[in-house]
């Protein structure tokens, strides 16, 4: 099962168009994807072909029911040349998980890692080496199979592109905390990357930034009284001297960024409580002074500080401080990550 990898070259690369001094996030993209097609109920031999727009009949279920599955990682270069991965295997592990939620083929461990290896080594020249730059990988599984009948589809893709990077947001974000809408529900797929968890965000995000700020504070769908993701990612709070993040749950995705940073965090001698935090206790903090820090914490944005936030018509900003645990963080994470540090953990790939 897909021992096989057919390599098919683009015939010029595009890379000579691209301004790797100023790179956007996510928009740019290599000379190569990765297609694996499952059907007649196996995967297909996979194929690293170059990058262009897929054929798919409008009457799949993708559109219309959207089984639709993605995962979000990074490679690096090390000052030696070398490609580096960060914890690839958890990456797999998490798309299978979310794949079984939304019944999409679990797709074997041997075929994702053996077709990021092929086409990492295909678009080698892709992989940037400029500090605070790097190629994001975006693995994603989708139903290609027909039919509007409301069941999984009987065919599906797992492709990988990627996407050659500079950071996802320039500088600190403001947040609202949402008191209305939610991203996820007991029992729903808010653990899973599914698209539509990511969509389900756009409306109430749109109306945050029309009123002055960037991303939404997910709160808990029940009683809007618990802090649970920032945006697209985890989030981290700190008070005093202590770390606090919510538990993973139903509605919360087990983050890799998130794991590693309660990890490092406690190794650095950090005290990090992972419970469930409240907007009273946030709000209380925040008068008291306590309240030092927020940040979101992805794979994306690695971390991302929050230079204030507003709850009820009230904003509250955070303090500058001198020496903030997301900068110490950001730079211990990204330093095993691009072969800068010692890896004591075996993350580094
Ligand atoms: C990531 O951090 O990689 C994510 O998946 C967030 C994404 C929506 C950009």
């Amino acid at each position: 099962m897909n021992s096989n990898i057919e390599i098919k070259h683009i015939e010029k690369s595009k890379i000579d168009t691209v301004d790797f001094n100023n790179l956007p996030f996510g928009s740019v993209y290599s000379d190569h994807m990765l297609t694996c097609t499952f059907k007649d109920g196996k995967w297909q031999d996979a194929v690293v072909e170059p990058f262009a727009p897929i054929s798919l009949d409008p009457s799949a279920k993708i559109f219309h029911y959207g089984q639709s599955i993605f995962e979000g990682m990074k490679a690096y270069k090390d000052a030696d040349g070398n490609t580096l991965l960060f914890r690839p295997l958890d990456n797999c592990k998490r798309l299978n998980k979310s794949a079984e939620r939304l019944v999409i083929p679990q797709i074997p461990e041997e075929t994702f890692m053996n077709g990021l290896k092929a086409l990492l080594k295909v678009d080698d020249a892709w992989i940037p080496t400029k500090e605070g730059s790097s190629l994001y990988i975006r693995p994603f599984m989708f139903a290609s199979g027909n039919g509007f009948h409301a069941s999984p589809a009987d065919e599906y893709k797992f492709m990988i592109c990627t996407a050659p990077s500079g950071a996802y947001f320039a500088g600190k974000v403001k947040v609202l905390i949402e008191e209305k809408y939610a991203r996820a529900a007991n029992g729903g797929v808010g653990f899973a990357k599914a698209g539509g968890n990511y969509a389900a965000q756009f409306y109430p995000t749109q109306l945050a930034i029309e009123k002055g700020y960037n991303q939404v504070i997910w709160t808990d769908d029940n009683t809007h009284e618990y802090i649970e993701e920032a945006g697209a990612m985890n989030i981290f709070i700190r008070i005093n001297d202590t770390l606090i993040t919510s538990p993973t749950n139903d509605r919360i995705l087990d983050g890799i960024t998130r794991k590693s940073i309660i990890q490092i965090a406690k190794d650095l001698g950090i005290n990090v409580e992972v419970r469930k935090i409240s907007v009273t206790e946030v709000i209380a903090a925040a008068k008291s002074g306590e309240l030092k820090e927020m940040f979101g914490a992805g794979t994306a944005a690695v971390i991302s500080p929050i230079a204030g936030f507003g709850f009820q018509e009230n904003d509250y900003d955070l303090p500058e401080l001198e020496k903030p645990y997301a900068a110490l963080l950001k730079k211990t994470i990204t330093d095993i990550q691009t072969n800068k540090a010692e890896d004591p953990y075996g993350w580094r790939v």
